[in-house]
């Protein structure tokens, strides 16, 4: 583990909460301390995490070499060698998982027809964008948003309880489960507010546990980058490594002479714009320079996004006819 990071603001929390949950972000000086020595895994004790992995994959090769495992219907095809090194055991297997009872016997509660479960459907309006960071960290198609799972999961469970999605894709209900334990404090009181104003009793925050399912390979390397624990300095280091070999092999191509024709600018974004000919006299006519109002970012004289695409349409329907006329005139001597 390298250097903690203290949380914005605030130092970090002390105590890994009641349900037992690891924090991928925001962790407790108790999971810091305990991740740096000694971690509790399927009620074992490791020195270190590389001593719970070590554990684990030696369990895990044990198993590969059972035939009966191994010809498990939809195994992938690889070597075991292949299989360790993508494995995080017993969190990720890049292969049918067989730690996966154990985890619901120690982590699960068994069914007891005495405790009463009762949840009305669910019935709160769900909008969420497509630009959060942890949304865009990796594509997948029909990727769902984890702040738009989380509701559902705060309503229907409780904290520590097991969250199951056996059509996982890219995993973002587990992110979903642990960031139950660790919402952003503006995502918290929204969804706290419309809980009131529709008429619910308050969400109970605290992290849920989740068993990621999935066909896919690839989807499920995924979903167990998003959601295992990382060091996240490392991570930090290794990116920022990467970006500057890029820029100091590509950044040519994001750089523009500024207007003084000498020193340099970076290029944020470039807008492109039709050009047309002006039917008078030939000279180009750039639709953004001429129609784009700057300070509205409207077409001008226009209003709303509707009117701005009509009126920019027909001004370019004209253009086209005097080109069209112009041409003809030409044409004709
Ligand atoms: C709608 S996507 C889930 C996307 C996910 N919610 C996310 O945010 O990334 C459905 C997933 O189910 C997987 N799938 C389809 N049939 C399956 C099966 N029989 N067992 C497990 N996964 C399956 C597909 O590969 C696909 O990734």
């Amino acid at each position: 583990m390298g250097k903690k990071r203290m949380r914005d603001g605030d130092g970090p929390e002390l105590f890994i909460e009641t349900s037992g949950q690891l924090r991928l972000v925001g962790k407790s000086v108790e999971q810091q301390v305990m991740e740096s020595k000694r971690v509790e895994c399927l009620g074992m004790t490791f020195e270190s995490e590389e001593a719970r992995r070590a554990f684990f994959l030696e369990k895990l090769r044990k198993k590969l070499k059972d035939p009966e495992f191994r010809n498990t219907e939809g195994f992938p095809v690889g070597g075991d060698e292949e299989i360790l090194v993508l494995s995080d055991p017993p969190y990720y297997t890049a292969c049918l998982n067989p730690f996966l009872a154990e985890f619901v016997q120690h982590y699960g509660r068994p069914y007891d027809a005495g405790v009463t479960y009762q949840r009305a459907p669910f019935a709160v309006d769900v909008s969420e964008g497509k630009t959060d960071p942890l949304y865009t960290a990796h594509s997948y198609h029909t990727k769902v948003p984890h702040k738009a799972i989380m509701p559902a999961i705060l309503h229907y469970t409780e904290p520590g309880d097991i969250v199951l999605d056996g059509f996982a894709g890219s995993g973002m209900t587990g992110v979903a489960a642990q960031m139950c334990g660790s919402p952003e404090p503006e995502f918290k009181a929204a969804v706290e507010s419309e809980w009131k104003e529709a008429g619910h009793e308050p969400p109970v925050w605290g992290a849920r546990r989740a068993i990621l399912s999935e066909l896919a390979p690839a989807a499920t390397f995924i979903a167990a980058n998003y959601n295992l624990a990382f060091d996240v300095d490392a991570f930090e280091d290794a990116a920022a490594k990467i970006l500057d070999e890029v820029a100091a092999e590509q950044g040519w191509m994001y750089e523009t002479a500024h207007k003084d024709g000498k020193t340099k600018g970076r290029i944020n974004f470039t807008v492109w714009s039709e050009v047309f000919s002006c039917p008078e006299c030939s000279k180009e006519v750039v639709f953004v320079t001429e129609a784009l109002n700057r300070r509205t970012k409207h077409v001008r004289g226009c209003h709303s996004g509707r009117v701005e695409a009509h009126q920019a349409a027909s001004r370019a329907r004209q253009l086209l006819r005097w080109e069209d006329q112009v041409r003809e005139r030409a044409r004709r001597g």
